[in-house]
């Protein structure tokens, strides 16, 4: 199945589909140098407690997706449905309240964390935003979850993002994430910044909370060996479409598009010398 084809689309009744996304398209205008169709009609869906992970190389569109979903901004056509509600059609209010149980990790850890406030400020930031919490509460939802993501949270609290390595800022936006108890976290490239040894603990960590919370994933990468690991099923871009939805497996085992294959015949092969 390529471009447009719909044979990996679960009916969307499917009381089970916590995400399904049909025919987004996604075009930014440029002025004088014209329209860039970043995602020309793409169709997906997220079954509750899976990973989607989404390879494709640099630019072929996905975090215009990952925005997409979240409406930052809107797309410029097409239905995102969360639990079976479309965002586009929500008003600016109902948007804020279903964007908490919806949130994005980002590719550079450093950069969107607020340079200026202390972590724990940064952590309770999706909680002040929710409102109906205690001060006291508030802190110790942060403290606990600073915790679970392997930092101190006497120590790191009151520190600033600038004293971190990238892995720790990375706990740190994985904790803010966490925090609100989100169903669907949208993980855009969240290791593709780290060195090797640090992804590895980083994605353990993703695993972890996804199995003590119960999440469901969206989880970009231009790797697919990063991909393969941590995925239910495998959504491959190319140029601002989808190129074929399969289990890892299945992906690894025949690729059914040319561009699939070339993304596999990257992967580097271990060497045993
Ligand atoms: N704000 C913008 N204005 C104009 N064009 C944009 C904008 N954001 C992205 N694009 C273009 O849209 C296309 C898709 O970009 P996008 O960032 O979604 O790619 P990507 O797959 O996430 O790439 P990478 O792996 O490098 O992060 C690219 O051609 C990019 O240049
Ligand atoms: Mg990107």
């Amino acid at each position: 199945m390529a471009g447009t084809g719909t044979a990996h689309l679960r009916d969307a009744d499917n009381d089970d589909l916590l995400l399904t996304v049909r025919n987004l398209v996604v075009e930014y205008d440029t002025g004088r140098a014209g329209k860039v169709h970043a995602v020309s009609d793409i169709s997906f869906d997220v079954k509750r407690g899976e990973t989607l992970g989404v390879v494709g190389e640099s630019g072929c569109g996905k975090s215009t997706v990952a925005k997409a979903v979240m409406q930052l901004p809107q797309p410029t056509s097409g239905e995102v449905k969360f639990k079976g509600d479309d965002l586009a059609a929500m008003s600016p209010r109902e948007l804020r309240s279903a964007r908490r149980t919806l949130q994005m990790i980002f590719q550079d850890p450093i950069s969107s964390l607020n340079p200026l406030r202390k972590v724990r400020h940064i952590v309770a930031e999706g909680l002040d935003v929710a409102g109906g919490r205690s001060r006291a509460e508030k802190q110790a939802m942060v403290d606990d979850i600073l915790s679970v993501v392997g930092l101190d949270p006497d120590v790191a609290g009151d520190r600033r993002p600038h004293e971190f390595s990238g892995g720790q800022c990375q706990r740190i936006s994985i904790a803010r994430a966490m925090v609100v108890e989100p169903e669907l976290v949208i993980c855009d490239e969240p290791v593709s910044a780290l060195d090797v040894s640090v992804q590895a603990q980083i994605l353990n960590l993703l695993e972890d909370m996804k199995e003590r919370y119960g999440l469901t994933l969206l989880f970009i990468a231009h790797d697919l060996a990063v991909v393969k690991n941590v995925s239910d099923r495998v959504m491959v871009m190319y140029l601002g479409k989808v190129c074929e939805v399969a289990s890892p497996d299945l992906l690894y085992a025949e690729p059914l598009h040319p561009y699939t294959e070339a993304l596999l015949s990257a992967i580097p092969e271990p060497d045993p010398m």
